[in-house]
């Protein structure tokens, strides 16, 4: 097991780093990952804005209310799906995660994801998807796409999907997020009507 993995707690919660002298600097606390240790989907967002470095919890300000919304238009409840970031901590301003940040951190979520053993995950955002994939994203056009990525040891199904925040400026993105969303529900088995079967072996 890695020293990352041994870092996390029995809730998948690393309590204290400070590998990053900027991010230790601009958070108030560390912000981990939400939801069940037995997930079978998992949300990777790309890190704590103000409101999530306030409240302590991922996706909790206005992204966070369009994801919720996504959640029960989908048949799916918060409390089910387990929600991370790529880092941990707020970066100053709002501003991206750099390389070296989101590389001190992918122990982490490596580690997370590990014991999650989720059935897909879905990245939010530019961001993410192209952390996890390890390439170039064109999100908006690749959106929906679910794609194998290396994590550590295992490959992962992973649907890409545009940032929640997106479909605030820019209304068009909306009905792409929500389908995005639904399908995610859909593969893991979970939207209504479903025969609770995994349809993941047909992508
Ligand atoms: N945006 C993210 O990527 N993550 C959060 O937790 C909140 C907003």
């Amino acid at each position: 097991m890695s020293e990352d993995a041994d870092a996390l707690d029995e809730n998948l919660c690393v309590g204290s780093c400070e590998r990053c002298p900027a991010l230790v600097d601009s958070r108030s606390q560390i912000v981990e990952g939400v939801g069940p240790v037995d997930a079978d989907l998992v949300v990777v967002g790309e890190g704590p804005g103000a409101n999530e470095d306030e409240a302590g919890e991922p996706f909790v300000g206005r992204s966070g209310d369009v994801l919720d919304e996504a959640f029960r238009d989908a048949g799916l409840a918060r409390a089910d799906v387990r929600i991370t970031n790529c880092v941990r901590c707020r970066p100053p301003d709002n501003r991206d995660p750099r390389t070296d940040e989101l590389a001190n951190c992918r122990g982490y979520l490596e580690a997370e994801i590990a014991r999650l053993d989720p059935d897909l995950i879905v990245t939010l955002g530019k961001v993410p998807s192209e952390h996890l994939l390890g390439r170039s994203v064109g999100i908006t056009a690749e959106s929906g796409d679910v794609v194998d990525a290396r994590l550590g040891k295992a490959s992962r199904r992973v649907l890409l999907s545009v940032h929640p925040a997106a479909t605030l400026y820019d209304r068009s993105q909306r009905d792409g997020f929500f389908e995005t969303i639904a399908r995610a529900a859909d593969l893991i088995g979970a939207s209504e009507g479903s025969s609770g079967q995994s349809r993941l072996g047909e992508f």
